[in-house]
């Protein structure tokens, strides 16, 4: 069996402004030759400056979000193809943020996934339980339901990772415990149709908590938030991916 690959990613979300780009050249300089992937998903308006900021380096660029079109009258969305051209290579679909904020379903991210798929795109698809639906111990089929329904035909290791962010550690500081992290990775990788598809914890992940996060047998690499945003903390997350 080929071996899931290694990827620290960062999601800036609604944070970042063109001064901000020093903080990935700064990055860049910082882990010339990673042990792992590395890639920036700054808001949409910063992708093609940031592709320019850290052009030649490892460090790699991506969108939050696409649209499942190609084309069209489709006011204030951007196309997978339109990332491409921007200088991305993978896309976040299906955050919490956006499903809860955007409404989306399952099956739109599949569609938007697909999309991605079809530009040449990494589709990096999130799942995550509610704080409720851990307490009523669904955790595991509510995961496991979005994955199957976010999945588009054709996912594979070469095009698509997966996160697993559960809903209330986002941006809380609280994460679940390593044994819960643990039992959710165990079951998504089962759950793959790929089993060399590359799997993100995400949700307050820290440089205090990475290495033990890293650790566990089924993560390959994290989603990270607000950790993203400082190249010094994002820098020592990727240098503990890489020792893991
Ligand atoms: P956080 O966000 O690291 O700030 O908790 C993670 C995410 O939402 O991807």
């Amino acid at each position: 069996m080929t071996k899931a690959c290694k990827l620290a990613a960062g999601n800036w979300k609604m944070n970042g402004l063109r001064a901000d780009l020093e903080q990935a050249r700064i990055l860049a300089q910082a882990i010339a030759k990673p042990n792992c992937g590395v890639l920036l998903c700054p808001p949409a308006t910063l992708i093609a400056a940031m592709a320019d900021a850290v052009a030649g380096t490892a460090v790699m660029v991506g969108g939050q979000d696409c649209h499942a079109q190609i084309s069209g009258a489709h006011t204030g969305d951007v196309s997978a193809q339109m990332l491409v051209d921007s200088g991305a290579r993978y896309v976040i679909l299906g955050h919490s943020e956006r499903r809860a904020d955007h409404g989306e379903s399952s099956v739109d991210v599949a569609a938007k996934a697909g999309a991605a798929h079809g530009a040449g795109l990494v589709a990096i698809i999130c799942v995550g339980e509610t704080e409720a639906e851990r307490d009523s111990g669904q955790t595991l089929d509510v995961v496991l339901g979005q994955l199957a329904a976010s999945l588009p035909e054709g996912a594979t290791a070469a095009n698509t990772v997966i996160a697993y962010e559960p809903v209330w550690a986002i941006g809380t500081g609280r994460t679940p415990t390593l044994e819960q992290i643990a039992e959710v990775h165990d079951a998504l990788r089962e759950s793959l149709p790929d089993a060399a598809i590359s799997l993100l914890y995400g949700g307050s992940v820290k440089p205090g908590n990475a290495t033990e996060i890293f650790a566990i047998a089924n993560v390959d690499g994290a989603l990270v938030g607000g950790a993203s945003l400082k190249a010094e903390d994002f820098g020592a997350i990727i240098s503990a991916l890489g020792a893991a």
